[in-house]
């Protein structure tokens, strides 16, 4: 650890895995990390440890309750939201609370029809097949999978030209449990073959207390209340983020500070981890700072502004940009992202554009 005299940024660095790398966040969403038993311990298995999102779990205990009753599996789920809020551990919910197995896969992992039809002849009755990233299913995967969720039936061609064939299948019937950050690439046609839409949504400070807390029992931590709402509403309304941040807190109490998490001690651990009082971190003030310096502001479009961070349009887009979106520090318009007032006022900028009427009109949706 780093020692008395040594400067917080130096202490970030320490901290941090690899600066610079937007995977190595202490708050990036996407990524299982090095704490992969815990996480699995921290996972919620049941619909009623599930925290939060009341609509979401009552229309899906209605649909299960339902097709137990009528002795059926689930009809078809696909569940959509940024990474992190429990899509993955819906899935496994749904299998739990329906008493069968769950076959995971994910959408970039299945690329031949050939594939898709071995997954999906190896189910047993009632199944749950879970596919990540549903979105990135390919064209001639997607219509082996159309009739096998209409009618629990395949049906393929194999080989070309004159020894072309095709291949009729009954199968066991299943539930196909969807999940992806970009419903907007879902097919229409895959989209119309689900039952269920699912959004999860950022969860609020208080559903994010009860998340800190629940793990903080499960990984017996010793912490007080405001230690524990200070990692919570650092967490970017996000429980995979909320339990990475209170292990690195814990880290820090246990090196630092007595092993118990008060609300000074997760401050200033979550301070040299770099991330703000609102779960920002220098990646999300690089996108502000950007938009703000380079681009007056905005509005800028995704490319333009994701090669001015040296970034991926796409991390930009699925990782960085929604919570900033929803926490409106930025604002998307038809003509590119525009950084708000309340981003200039959290950053300390002078805020030129209220009297702009153009600016103002933008902001507002309209045309110029
Ligand atoms: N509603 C919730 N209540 C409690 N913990 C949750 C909840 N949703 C997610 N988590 C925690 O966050 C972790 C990440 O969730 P996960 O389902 O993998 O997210 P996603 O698949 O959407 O990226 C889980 O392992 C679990 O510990
Ligand atoms: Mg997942």
């Amino acid at each position: 650890m780093t020692t008395a005299g040594s400067s917080a940024e130096e202490a970030a660095q320490e901290l941090r895995i690899e600066v610079g790398d937007v995977s190595a966040r202490p708050i990036a969403p996407d990524v299982q990390g090095d704490d992969g038993e815990q996480e699995t311990r921290l996972r919620p298995g049941r619909l009623s440890d599930f925290v939060g999102q009341p609509q979401v779990k009552e229309n899906l205990s209605i649909a299960m309750q339902a097709a137990r009753l009528r002795g059926e599996p689930l009809d078809h789920v696909v569940i959509y939201g940024p990474p992190g809020l429990g899509k993955t551990t819906l899935a496994n919910i749904i299998a739990n609370e329906m008493g069968t197995t769950i076959r995971v896969t994910a959408g970039p992992a299945i690329e031949r029809a050939s594939d898709v039809a071995s997954i999906l002849t190896g189910l047993q009755p009632n199944d749950v097949l879970f596919i990540d990233e549903i979105h990135r299913l390919n064209r001639a995967v997607e219509e082996v999978m159309y009739s096998a969720m209409e009618d629990f039936f395949l049906s393929w061609v194999v080989g070309k030209g004159l020894s072309a064939r095709s291949i009729n299948l009954r199968i066991n019937p299943f539930t196909l449990v969807g999940a992806t950050t970009r419903y907007s690439l879902v097919s229409a046609p895959l989209r119309d073959r689900f039952g269920s839409v699912f959004r999860l949504d950022y969860y609020s400070d208080e559903d994010m207390a009860t998340v800190v807390q629940r793990s903080s029992r499960i990984l017996d931590i010793e912490a007080d209340d405001e230690g524990l709402n200070e990692v919570a509403v650092r967490s970017r309304g996000t429980p995979r983020i909320a339990n990475r941040l209170l292990r690195r807190a814990r880290d820090y109490a246990l090196v630092r500070a007595d092993n118990r998490i008060t609300g000074p001690v997760a401050r200033e651990s979550l301070d040299r981890l770099g991330v703000d009082a609102r779960g920002l971190d220098e990646t999300d003030h690089r996108l502000l700072t950007s938009i703000i310096q380079k681009f007056s502001g905005g509005p800028v479009g995704l490319d333009t502004l994701a090669a001015s961070m040296s970034e991926d349009a796409s991390t930009v887009m699925e990782v960085l940009e929604p919570f900033l979106l929803q926490q409106g520090f930025i604002e998307r318009t038809p003509r590119g992202r525009m950084a708000t007032r309340l981003a200039y006022e959290y950053l300390g900028w002078p805020w030129e554009g209220g009297n702009d009427p153009g600016r103002q009109a933008q902001l507002f949706g309209g045309t110029v």
